[in-house]
């Protein structure tokens, strides 16, 4: 079965038409990434598929259900987390974990899913310390952990490692990627070309709300002669 399936999805603000008529299947299991330029369309399509944006024409389905007709049913099968999230500053990393978790179950259940929260938040002793203590890397790996902790069965990230550095955006990566490995499916928008391709099954580039191209990176890599999906993007664009 497929996780997602777009048909034909239109997004306009006002008589701004943002998305302009996309299709694309995410499989189950798949971590499937959005890549484009700012602007492209990436956060309405999320956005959309999270229930948090009404569709203007088209179809999206998330696991056999219809996002229209059934959108209670999406909400509690999936997760999203925005690109500017922020976490409570004023709770502990551990008491943020903990809030959250109480939304989703009581006593034992609750405890496993912060337990869980906590092992891929990996920030050690620092759980304890208060969320405005963190740095931005920090906080991140905090809110990748609340999106992930409860086990969703469709993850949808938006610029998974916007503004972090280097060392940081690595582990956000890994950690997704291992959680991703155990059978959830992963939506992820990004403007890194190189983290796409390190972290996805396949890719859909997406400029000024339409899909150019779509595969795994190593198939356009392939088919656009390129080393890698800067370099597939510039030439698809142009072409
Ligand atoms: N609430 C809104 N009202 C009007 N235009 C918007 C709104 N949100 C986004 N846009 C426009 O829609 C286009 C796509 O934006 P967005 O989906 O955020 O792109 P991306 O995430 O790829 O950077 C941009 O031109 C943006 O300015
Ligand atoms: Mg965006």
């Amino acid at each position: 079965m497929n996780a997602i399936e777009i048909r034909d999805l239109v997004k306009d603000y006002g008589s701004f038409r943002a998305v302009k008529g996309i299709s694309f299947e995410v499989r189950e299991g798949e971590v499937f990434g959005l890549i484009g330029p700012n602007g492209a369309g990436k956060t309405t399509t999320l956005r959309i598929i999270a229930t948090l944006l009404r569709v203007t024409s088209g179809t999206v389905n998330v696991l056999g259900k219809d996002l229209r007709a059934e959108p209670q049913e999406v909400r509690k099968i999936l997760s999203y987390l925005p690109e500017d999230a922020g976490a409570y500053k004023n709770l502990t990393g551990m008491e943020y974990l903990e809030f959250i978790a109480n939304f989703f179950a009581t006593g034992a259940k609750a405890d496993a899913i912060v337990k869980k929260g906590v092992d891929i938040a990996a920030l050690a002793d620092r759980i304890d310390d208060k969320v405005d203590t963190y740095s931005k890397g920090m906080t991140r790996r905090l809110l990748v952990a609340r999106a992930l902790m409860t086990d969703p069965k469709l993850a949808i990230l938006d610029e998974l490692t916007s503004g972090l550095d280097v060392i940081n955006a690595q582990e956000i990566r890994r950690m997704v990627k291992d959680i991703s490995t155990r059978g959830m499916t992963v939506l992820l928008s990004s403007h890194n070309m190189l983290e796409v391709e390190l972290m996805c099954d396949r890719i859909a580039l997406i400029d000024d709300g339409r899909i150019v191209e779509l595969g795994t990176p190593e198939e356009l890599k392939a088919k656009y002669g390129a080393s890698n999906i800067e370099e597939v993007f510039t030439r698809a664009v142009k072409a």
